[in-house]
């Protein structure tokens, strides 16, 4: 089973990566830079890196990171600095969950969001 994080470099995500590399999952995350991630995550076999902001990601470039996925899940939030919070994107979690759920088929893929 493959899991597909967004929002992997946060303190969430950072958590949910360890906790499913830990029970023997294949993680892809799309991050926009892997220097967040742990180095022993980052030379782990199971884990793919996607280096890239999600909201600019093409939509058939996001439909490419979900295929094989069984599930995704998104960890995005804005960054607690004035810039996170008031500068642009003003709505990441929403573009963001919008953008993914219109790539997932109808079956097959779970889909949670911290921002339920
Ligand atoms: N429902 C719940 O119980 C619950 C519990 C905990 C947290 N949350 C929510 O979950 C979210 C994440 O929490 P957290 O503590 O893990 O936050 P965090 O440590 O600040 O992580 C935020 C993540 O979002 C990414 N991000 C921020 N702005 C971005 C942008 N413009 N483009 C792409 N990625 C962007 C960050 O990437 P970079 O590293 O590249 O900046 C980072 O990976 C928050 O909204 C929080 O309120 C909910």
């Amino acid at each position: 089973m493959t899991t597909l994080v967004v929002g992997a470099s946060g303190a969430t995500g950072r958590l949910l990566v360890e906790q499913l590399r830990n029970r023997g999952q294949k993680v892809k995350v799309i991050v926009r830079s892997s220097d967040k991630l742990p180095e022993a995550l980052k030379s782990n076999d199971n884990l793919t890196v996607i280096c890239a902001s999600v909201l600019e990601l093409s939509d058939v470039e996001i439909s490419q990171h979900v295929n094989g996925c069984r599930a995704v899940a998104s960890c995005l939030g804005h960054n607690l600095s004035l810039k996170g919070i008031y500068g642009q994107p003003r709505r990441i979690v929403t573009d963001a969950t919008r953008r993914l759920c219109n790539a997932i088929p109808c079956q097959g893929i779970d889909f949670t969001s911290l921002n339920d």
